[in-house]
């Protein structure tokens, strides 16, 4: 039986943030998930457009959300080092959370 993830991340698959590497990041961080053992405790999932096509590529982590952009696969790497095994989000590269108006 799979084990309950604790985490879900939606990596945007919107067209910016597939033109920026999203495929590169999605790599980095199935790599990570596995290399950390953490791959049966963490669902990805791939997004629509997060509305955040500036800082191109974003992805999402819940519980949360805690939004990331500007995603290098060393980021990534960061984040699930530090936000998913250790549950220490990365304030300095959190993005605000936006309200709809
Ligand atoms: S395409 Fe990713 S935020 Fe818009």
């Amino acid at each position: 039986m799979k084990e309950e993830a604790r985490f879900r991340i939606y990596l945007c698959g919107g067209p910016h943030c597939t033109a920026s590497g999203r495929s590169a990041i999605l790599k980095a961080l199935e790599d990570e998930l596995w290399a950390w053992q953490l791959d049966s405790s963490v669902d990805v999932r791939v997004s629509g457009c997060q509305d955040r096509c500036d800082d191109a590529p974003n992805m999402t982590v819940w519980p949360g959300p805690y939004h990331y952009a500007n995603l290098t696969p060393e980021l990534v790497a960061r984040i699930v080092e530090q936000h998913l095994l250790h549950e220490q989000p990365l304030h300095e590269h959190l993005q605000p959370r936006r309200t709809r108006r």
